[in-house]
């Protein structure tokens, strides 16, 4: 596989999706919830991921497919695209303007290359495996922050929080003590991206998809990151828990984690 036909092409769709994402912003649209009170999903999400599909699909017909509004599809193939249209909804719903177009390609579950693209912004992330992350063409590199306390870190929340609040509240409220400052901005994929892009130096969170992940992940790490789950072993796409950090915090932001889930 050459994997910079396959750059070019998640880059060419995720610009096309992004501009559906762009004109849609800021109108009135049919929300409907998927099953929780706080998961919504509006007619640009599927329209946004439509014509992914169908880019994608053109080129490369004999991939397996997983989008998070139409589900696992294509042919069976180690090679398996993995794509949120729309990573941010509830901003996008609010007229919040933090949300993106996420693209992952993995082989055997693993990923090698990952687009986000935030078009507002206008700002294009993109990572290949063993070649290096870059924003907007420009090489990114995570954070060299090497405490906790001088860390800004982002999280956010699972659907089912207001059920099961108990553990991600004492992981927040212990974060929140210690570390220089903590967001929640909504968007899982740009999280993981701004850490790639040394914006900020941590993320956690729990619940997450494959398709929250799969590009994110693979920008962190190949902009020197680390990526693990929060009992620091690998983290593998959809696992329950993950933790992302410029390498330098990852032992204290375990720490965290690990101390928060044995809190009574
Ligand atoms: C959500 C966002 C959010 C995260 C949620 C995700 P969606 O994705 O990434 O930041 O906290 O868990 O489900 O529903 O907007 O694509
Ligand atoms: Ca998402
Ligand atoms: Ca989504």
């Amino acid at each position: 596989m050459d994997l910079q036909i396959v750059r070019d092409v998640a880059c060419e769709t995720a610009l096309a999706a992004g501009e559906v994402l762009r004109e849609g912003y800021g109108q009135i649209h049919e929300v409907t919830l998927k099953g929780a009170t706080n998961n919504l999903v509006t007619e640009i999400d599927r329209r946004s991921e439509d014509l992914i599909m169908s880019r994608i699909g053109r080129v490369f017909p004999e991939h397996a497919f997983l989008g998070e509004e139409t589900g696992a599809g294509g042919r069976q193939s180690p090679w398996r695209w993995i794509i949120d249209p729309l990573d941010g909804t509830t901003n996008y719903a609010h007229h919040y303007p933090c949300f993106c177009v996420s693209i992952g390609l993995a082989y055997e579950d693993e990923p090698v290359v990952g687009v986000v693209y935030q078009p507002l912004l206008n700002e294009l992330f993109v990572a290949v495996k063993s070649q290096g992350a870059t924003l907007n063409n420009r090489a990114i590199h995570v954070s060299g922050v090497d405490t906790l306390a001088s860390g800004m870190l982002a999280t956010g929340f699972p659907y089912n929080l207001q059920a099961f609040p108990d553990a991600p509240i004492a992981a927040f409220e212990s974060f929140v003590r210690q570390a220089q400052a903590v967001r929640r901005d909504g968007s899982a994929a740009i999280d993981l991206a701004y850490v790639a892009a040394g914006r900020y130096d941590g993320f956690w969170e729990s619940g997450l998809a494959a398709w929250d992940t799969a590009a994110g992940v693979l920008l962190v790490t190949e902009a020197g990151g680390r990526v693990s789950d929060y009992a620091d072993a690998p983290y593998t796409l959809g696992g329950p828990t993950i933790a992302a950090s410029n390498g330098g915090i990852h032992p204290a932001i375990i720490a965290v984690l690990q101390a928060a889930s044995r809190r009574p």
